[in-house]
Order: structure tokens, then C-alpha cells, then sequence
């Protein structure tokens, strides 16, 4: 919308300006408050690798998962599984293809989601996080979506003590996301 209301005449472009805002806004306070409802939602013990597995498969030819150990995670499962089938699907619709790998790093478990496309600016690396925000290359491909999958997921792991970030690969780009290791988590219980 913003996009388009650059071209819009100046009356229209104010009034419509402030709705946006408003609306931006009201989508922030949404995902606060459902942070804050995650953050008491049930939580199991579940093995992350076996929830990358079933994201994997779903995703069909153009996603793979890189072989390893199990790794228990406590998490809201719908949640989580949400998060990554949403970075897979990212990294397909937006880079062709989807690698995904997880391992240990301290007390964290960290997975990668990594893909084959043109990447994002630098620029928009942190922009891409705001709700209903899509790149140039999105809006103009028709690629479906609404930009809010990112701001979605990062809240979810943020209410898991992890997060989410996009880091710019040699040849496209990598979303890293970081949960703490069940040991961490019984520790802060
Ligand atoms: N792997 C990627 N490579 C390049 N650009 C990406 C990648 N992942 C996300 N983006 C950019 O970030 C924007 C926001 O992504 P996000 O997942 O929040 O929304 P979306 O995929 O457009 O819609 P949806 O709400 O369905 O997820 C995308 O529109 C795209 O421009
Ligand atoms: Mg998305």
C-alpha cells in the first residue's frame, strides 16, 4: 500500500498514510500480546529434528535436511512447526531451494535455513521483519504471501528465549534461527 500511495495525490496519499500507520500499529500490538500469550502456552519436550523432517518432506523435491543427531527442544510444537514451514517456504519461493541444517552452539540449538536466490540488500535485511513488509522482487512477482511470515516467526521464537535473523550469503540467503537447549530452558524454569 505504502508502494502504491506514492503515486496516489497528496489528500488521498495523507489520509491513507495515517491509516497505514494505524494499521501498523494495530498489527504490532497483535503480535505483542500474542507473545505475550506464547509465552504462557503449553510447552513440550520434542525433537527438532524429527519437526524439521516432517516441514522437509512437506515441502516436497526442492527441500532437504542435512543429516544428523535428534536435538529436544521444549516448545509450543504448532507454533515452532509454523516458524519453519514458513522459512522453507520463503527460502523456495524466494531462492528455489531450501537447505536446511541444525546443530549445537553453546547452550543453543540453531537452525539454518539456506537457499539458491539473489538475496536481499543489506538495507532490507532488518526492514523485511516489519509486518505486511514485502521486497520489491516479491510484490512485483506475484509470489503469494502477505509479509507477515517473518514477523510472525521472530516473535514466536523471541517467546521461546530464541530468535530469528537473515544473514547474506555467498549466493543467497540464510535465516538463522536460535532456541535455547532444553538444559537452558529447565535451568531458567
Ligand atoms: N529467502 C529469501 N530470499 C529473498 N527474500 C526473502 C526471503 N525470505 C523473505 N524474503 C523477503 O522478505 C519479505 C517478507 O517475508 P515474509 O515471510 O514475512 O512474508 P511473505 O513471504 O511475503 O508472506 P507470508 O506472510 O505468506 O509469509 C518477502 O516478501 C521477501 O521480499
Ligand atoms: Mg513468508
Amino acid at each position: 500500500m505504502r508502494f502504491k500511495l506514492e503515486r496516489a495525490p497528496p489528500a488521498v496519499r495523507a489520509s491513507v498514510a495515517r491509516d497505514v500507520d494505524q494499521m501498523e500499529a494495530m498489527i504490532s500490538s497483535v503480535l505483542a500480546f500474542m507473545r505475550d500469550e506464547l509465552s504462557g502456552s503449553v510447552r513440550e519436550i520434542a525433537d527438532l529434528r524429527s519437526i524439521l523432517e516432517c516441514v522437509v518432506d512437506d515441502a516436497g523435491e526442492a527441500a532437504e535436511l542435512e543429516p544428523g543427531a535428534s536435538i529436544p527442544v521444549q516448545v509450543d510444537l504448532l507454533a515452532i512447526q509454523g516458524v519453519f514451514e514458513n522459512l522453507v517456504n520463503n527460502a523456495i519461493k524466494y531462492g528455489r531451494r531450501a537447505r536446511v541444517s541444525l546443530f549445537l552452539d553453546g547452550a543453543d540449538v540453531v537452525v539454518e535455513v539456506a537457499d539458491e536466490g539473489p538475496g536481499l540488500p543489506s538495507e532490507e535485511l532488518t526492514e523485511v521483519f516489519k509486518p505486511f513488509y514485502r521486497g520489491s522482487d516479491a510484490r512485483t512477482s506475484g509470489a503469494p504471501g502477505v509479509g507477515l511470515g517473518l514477523a510472525v516467526s521472530r516473535s514466536v521464537l523471541r517467546s521461546h528465549g530464541g530468535d530469528l535473523d537473515l544473514i547474506s550469503a555467498e549466493q543467497g540467503l540464510i535465516a538463522r534461527a536460535r532456541l535455547p537447549g532444553v538444559a537452558a530452558v529447565m535451568r531458567a524454569a
